[in-house]
């Protein structure tokens, strides 16, 4: 088992990675507290059981799966039902999903009452290794992501046996990111995704997770707000953005960071490598066809200011750096 405490300026989040430790975990919940779960149906479906066994459970919600549940209409509808439920500021929200159940419940909790106490449990690879720490949270509303704020949940349980049920197409999401911290901080995640094959042991798998867990620790404690180191998270992601838009949004976010990762390695040694574990897991058939601009597309770009853009550059496998391009 590995216990980690992120220290950010408004909590320390205790982190637990684990085999099998959800099982356990209601043991590790406080006892004393009133729960209340939020997750899909998918999910609903297949840990039934081991959702009914959280103690003084309110009740649970369950919603239609996907992304659209990161909307205004959904938040509206969950924030009418802790109403109406009387959920006080001391009982505990369970966001018990992936990175949709995560994103939106982090926001309830962080609004209703001006802040309750929430609990992540991650249950896709993606989730677990990046949605799940660091404290951004939000709805969608014009755009991806573009009502939200940073709140942390009190505490993380991680258990990868969780992932034995995710559908292939979604762990390779996950993988994905998983590719992008090795490149950007531990060489050893990269040897090992070259060295093993799917479906990863439980150790490996978790060893995986618990590295890609400690960069993200790391960064986000480092620079909380985005504001500077944490960018180096979004390797492959400046272009991943362009081309999920290109796509109108029918690329899957992850394919769209394995095909962003290999244009910003354009001219570099590290393409090959990466080129070798696309064809090697399947990440994508689609890396040629984006005819992405430099400046026009680059320009669009969030972190984009009218003249030049931060992008993350490799100076080996393990080792990147921040780097102002000018988009002029
Ligand atoms: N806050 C952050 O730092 C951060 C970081 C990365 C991504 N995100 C957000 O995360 C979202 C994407 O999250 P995601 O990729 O986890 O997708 P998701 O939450 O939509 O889950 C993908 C699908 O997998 C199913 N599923 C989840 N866990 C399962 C399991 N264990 N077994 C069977 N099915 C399971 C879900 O029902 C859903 O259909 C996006 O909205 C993105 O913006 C946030």
């Amino acid at each position: 088992m590995s216990e980690f405490l992120a220290k950010y300026s408004t909590k320390k989040v205790p982190i637990i990675i684990e085999n099998n430790i959800v099982e356990k975990s209601w043991s590790i919940l406080d006892h004393s507290k009133r729960y209340l779960v939020i997750t899909d149906s998918n999910l609903l479906k297949t840990y039934d059981e081991l959702i009914y066994q959280i103690p003084n459970l309110i009740t649970t919600i369950a919603l239609k799966p996907g992304e659209l549940a990161k909307s205004i209409e959904v938040y509206q509808k969950i924030i009418t039902a802790l109403t109406k439920l009387g959920v006080k500021r001391n009982d505990v929200i369970v966001a018990f999903g992936g990175g949709v159940i995560g994103d939106l419940v982090g926001f309830v909790a962080c609004t209703y009452l001006r802040g309750i106490d929430f609990i992540q449990i991650p249950t896709t690879l993606i989730a677990q290794i990046d949605a799940s720490i660091g404290g951004k949270c939000g709805i969608d509303f014009i755009n991806k992501n573009d009502i939200g704020t940073f709140y942390h949940p009190s505490q993380v349980i991680i258990d990868p046996v969780l992932l034995k049920s995710l559908p292939k197409n979604e762990f390779l999401h996950g993988l994905s990111e998983l590719i992008k911290y090795g490149f950007i901080k531990d060489a050893s995640i990269i040897n090992d995704v070259q060295r093993f094959t799917l479906p990863f042991k439980p150790d490996v798998l978790l060893s995986l997770i618990e590295r890609a867990v400690k960069i993200k620790i790391q960064l986000t404690q480092k620079d909380e707000f985005d504001l500077s180191i944490r960018r180096l998270l979004n390797f492959g992601h400046t272009y991943a953005h362009i081309i999920e838009r290109k796509s109108k949004y029918k690329i899957s976010h992850g394919e769209a960071v394995a095909i962003g990762m290999y244009y910003e390695l354009e001219g570099t040694e590290y393409q090959q490598v990466l080129l070798d574990l696309i064809q090697k897991y399947q990440l994508t058939n689609q890396l040629e066809k984006w005819n992405i601009s430099y400046a026009a597309d680059l320009k669009t770009d969030k972190k984009a200011t009218s003249t030049k853009i931060t992008m993350v550059e490799l100076e080996a496998i393990g080792k990147a750096k921040l780097v102002d391009r000018s988009i002029l």
